[in-house]
């Protein structure tokens, strides 16, 4: 990145000739003007994207041109220089918005610094922008997605409770999308501009959950060395994720159920109530009714929480998604990986719509980007494509001998045993990365040790079974 443009305003025609040459030798177009009347014409005829402007000129001041150039709609970048060692008027400069100041006499090598330091911060401000759209990208892209009509019932109680300020338990086996529901309630909410916090309070120890939910004051705790904002005022005017609710402890959850009634909690070691405005959306994947009955789970809380109460079915039990969310992620993965889309026949179709998907939409994800990188184009996928098994004997009127999915010969004669499939898939992955078994480790999901002493135990069965021939 280079600046294109750059114009010099000094009545001193000795520091305009050595900046308006020193730029000239760097190919960057260079204008030296005298006074703040040239510099605004000439920025409004042709803007450039720097300005290097004298604090004192001979009609104004250099803060003149600054607060043009900063009311017109250029992006441009203004330098101050000042011929009289005052710190303060190039302070002052900086606080009105210029990017940066130079104190006379400098040099061209001082000039370059200045130059670099601005060009470092655009460089930053557009990966800024950058990284902000690629993640907008992200959540576009992790949207929910669904055929079925259970799931449409869901969406359209997602748009009707979004805009309240109502607490939401979300609740659905593991992998059903409870989060993502959860983050779509956010987004059409009118609090999506402000923060969206999460706690996963299964994998925070719970001597420690306290001060997370709360924060704590120094010194409350042998630990506390500084005072700690806990989430819900992190989250203080947004929404507050609480994953996995039903891994509180009891005595945690009365101090939850009273910010819920109260809005104000103090922290670990205070005393002062603190008030937020937090709305919060639960989830668990546990049958939260049956932990009430069990004394697990305060009566009181779950009520306060299950004001407007979700539940995400099983995604066995909506099979009408099953097959649009294999074709939507066999897609997705095939642009990521670079790999051509690639039909599913028609009995692994059939198959996979009879799977259990015990691990619901995550495992689905899982197994059609493994599918993408895996497949070997030229023919349409089939079920051990997916699973790496071979399919259920009662997927409907298919049997496990015919499913074609699996050709190799196991040890179990055409049934393949787990060790089977390890060593095909293994095979498989060394074929796709030309034997470079870091790679092969990478996309196995191993470590390459354990690659490494895979190998060694099949090379270790051939000498065995030729020793015995
Ligand atoms: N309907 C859907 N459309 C697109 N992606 C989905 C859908 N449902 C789930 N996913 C994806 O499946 C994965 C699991 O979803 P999520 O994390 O929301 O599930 P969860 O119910 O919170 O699971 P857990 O109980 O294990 O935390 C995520 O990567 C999510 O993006
Ligand atoms: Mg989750």
């Amino acid at each position: 990145m280079q600046f294109e443009k750059i114009i010099i305003v000094d009545d001193d025609p000795i520091i305009r000739r050595m900046l308006v040459g020193h730029l000239q030798k760097s190919e960057i177009a260079a204008l030296g003007v005298v006074n703040v009347r040239q510099a605004i014409e000439e920025h409004s005829k042709e803007p450039a994207d720097l300005l290097v402007v004298d604090l004192h000129l001979p009609d104004g001041s250099g803060m003149d041109i600054m607060q043009a150039v900063k009311q017109s709609d250029s992006p441009a970048e203004v330098i101050i220089m000042t011929g009289f060692g005052t710190i303060e008027s190039a302070v002052e400069a900086m606080k009105l918005g210029a990017a940066n100041y130079l104190l006379k006499p400098f040099n061209v090598s001082q000039f370059d610094v200045v130059l670099g330091q601005i060009l470092e911060k655009r460089r930053l401000c557009k990966e800024n922008t950058y990284l902000k759209e690629q993640l907008k990208e992200e959540s576009f892209v992790s949207d929910l997605r669904y055929q079925s009509e259970t799931m449409s019932t869901i969406e359209g109680l997602i748009k009707r409770i979004a805009p309240t300020n109502a607490t939401v338990l979300i609740q659905g086996e593991s992998g059903t999308g409870k989060e993502l529901v959860s983050r779509a309630i956010c987004e059409n909410s009118l609090r999506r501009d402000k923060p969206y916090i999460k706690v996963n309070c299964a994998a925070v120890p719970e001597n420690l959950l306290e001060s997370e939910f709360f924060g704590h004051e120094k010194g409350s705790f042998t630990g506390a060395l500084q005072k700690r904002e806990g989430r819900f005022e992190l989250a203080h005017t947004g929404t507050l994720l609480l994953d996995e609710v039903t891994e509180i402890s009891l005595g945690l959850q009365s101090k939850l159920l009273r910010v819920l009634q109260e809005q104000e909690f103090e922290r670990v070691g205070g005393t002062r109530p603190i008030k937020v405005d937090v709305r919060v959306v639960a989830t668990t994947n546990r049958d939260l009714k049956l932990a009430v009955e069990k004394k697990e789970f305060r009566q009181d809380l779950f009520y306060r929480l299950n004001v407007v109460p979700l539940v995400i079915p099983p995604l066995r039990e909506r099979s009408g998604d099953i097959e649009f969310l294999l074709k939507y992620f066999l897609d997705r993965f095939a642009k990521r990986h670079n790999k051509p889309v690639l039909a599913i026949s028609p009995r692994a179709l059939a198959q996979l719509v009879a799977y259990q998907w015990p691990g619901n939409v995550r495992e689905l994800q899982n197994y059609a980007e493994r599918a993408v990188i895996l497949c070997e184009e030229g023919r349409d996928l089939e079920y051990s494509d997916f699973t790496m098994t071979a399919p259920p004997p009662e997927a409907a009127g298919v049997t496990a001998q015919s499913s074609g999915g699996w050709d190799g010969v196991g040890q179990n004669g055409s049934f393949p045993t787990i060790a089977d499939m390890e060593k095909e898939l293994i095979g498989r992955a060394l074929k796709r990365t030309d034997g470079n078994r870091n790679e092969a480790a990478q996309l196995l999901g191993i470590n390459v040790r354990t690659l490494r002493n895979k190998l060694a135990e099949y090379e270790e069965g051939k000498k065995a079974s030729v020793a015995t021939e």
